[in-house]
């Protein structure tokens, strides 16, 4: 295998998940590798150009850090190019703004997840986690992703938001933004705690934030919060499973070990697998040169498994410290939901261990078809 052998731009090339053996080859001998573009989607209008990926840890750091050079907002944050009109939606959500916009618009969300409003959801969040297992564990067998580890990120990103209980079916229906639209309005009535509230009533450059950029930032925290503490939530599962030694070793210790072990899980499987910057600037990474234009795509799978940062990469090993991974992004745009995800990952898991601890997959997982989340969709489970 040589550079250039395989598109990361072409779902079909993860059918089997995260192609570790094409990138251990790029990060020894070729780090920003040019990805000619091949795919094209049917329904593009637009015309796809190639990019670099970046494959070393080091290197995903220094793109991460410096969005004055590499800028979310230039050409949004995903690997397919779109047209001006659709990348003016995309910057207005968070993720896709560069400073001094992004700083303010952070400053005002950040107090949402405070350590204290996260330590303040845990009592619901646990009892959560209880209730979705009890009303499951008699029968001795489910469809994992459906029936235990969808429910848990749902409900927090309802929490979060305020979503009152009646409404909470809306969420699944996302042509319909009215939901942002009426809760914002009630919230400007009535504000409380809620991140959402503090959204609603809060200011940027002294002007209050429109319904578009509520539902924008509803949105991201619905796709940000949910799929992928899901897919997490299931990864663990699988992991644990294929390394039954491991798996062993938490069951021995689970208070001491579990923290741990979930980290481990988020180095090996990170459930969003790259995000994409495009150059403002020239510049030179890994000495490669790189003019302004330029579309950089970040592999965290393979940052996750970098050489020059952990020993004997590829094994899961729940002892290690795995904290460096940069499963959550790093720098400026540094994942907010880090000690929610945490929690929550923390929870289902302590529940899982505790009343399944036998827990076992029984047939293939069927994976998402993206080249964007590592996604499982079914995984039948028996304990
Ligand atoms: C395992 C679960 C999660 C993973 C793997 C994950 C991953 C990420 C990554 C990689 C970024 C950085 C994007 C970049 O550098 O361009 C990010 C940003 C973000 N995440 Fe998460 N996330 C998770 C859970 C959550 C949760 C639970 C929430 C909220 C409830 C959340 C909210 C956000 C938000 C709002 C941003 C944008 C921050 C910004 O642009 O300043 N995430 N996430």
């Amino acid at each position: 295998m040589k550079p250039g052998d395989i598109d990361l731009s072409d779902p079909d090339v993860f059918a089997n998940g995260f192609p570790h053996d094409y990138s251990d080859m790029l990060r020894a001998r070729d780090p920003v590798s040019w990805n000619e573009s091949r795919a094209v989607s049917a329904d593009q209008l637009v015309e796809q150009r190639g990019f670099y990926s970046v494959t070393r840890h080091a290197d995903v750091v220094e793109v991460s850090r410096n969005p004055e050079v590499y800028s979310s907002a230039k050409g949004g944050v995903q690997i397919l190019d779109r047209d001006e009109e659709a990348l003016q939606h995309v910057r207005a959500m968070l993720l896709s703004m560069d400073p001094p916009e992004h700083v303010d618009y952070r400053r005002l969300v950040n107090r949402g997840f405070t350590p204290r409003q996260v330590e303040a959801l845990r009592p619901r969040i646990q009892s959560a986690a209880a209730t979705i297992i009890e009303d499951v564990v008699d029968r001795g067998e489910a469809e994992f992703v459906t029936e235990i580890a969808m429910h848990l990120p749902m409900l927090l990103i309802c929490e979060l938001m305020g979503v009152p209980a009646a409404d909470r079916q809306k969420i699944f229906d996302w042509s319909n933004q009215l939901v942002g639209h009426e809760l914002a309005e009630q919230k400007r009535r009535e504000p409380d705690e809620t991140l959402i509230s503090q959204y609603a009533n809060g200011e940027v450059d002294g002007q209050v934030t429109t319904e578009m950029q509520l539902n924008n930032f509803f949105v991201l925290l619905a796709i940000a919060g949910n799929e992928t503490t899901r897919n997490a939530t299931s990864h663990a599962v699988r992991l644990l499973h294929e390394n039954p030694d491991q798996k062993a070793l938490l069951l021995s210790d689970t208070d001491r070990y579990l923290p741990g072990a979930i980290d481990e899980v988020l180095r090996c499987c990170p459930p969003v697998m790259n995000f994409r910057r495009t150059l403002t600037q020239p510049a030179t990474l890994n000495g490669v040169n790189l003019v302004e234009g330029d579309k950089v795509v970040m592999w965290y799978p393979s940052a996750n498994r970098d050489e020059s940062v952990w020993t004997d990469v590829h094994r899961f090993d729940i002892t290690r410290d795995s904290t460096k991974h940069v499963t959550f992004g790093i720098g400026e745009h540094f994942c907010l939901g880090v000690g929610l995800a945490k929690m929550q990952l923390h929870c289902i898991l302590e529940q899982i261990l505790k009343r399944m601890p036998n827990i076992t997959v029984v047939d293939e997982s069927v994976l998402l078809r993206s080249n964007l989340v590592a996604g499982i969709n079914t995984m039948n489970v028996r304990w």
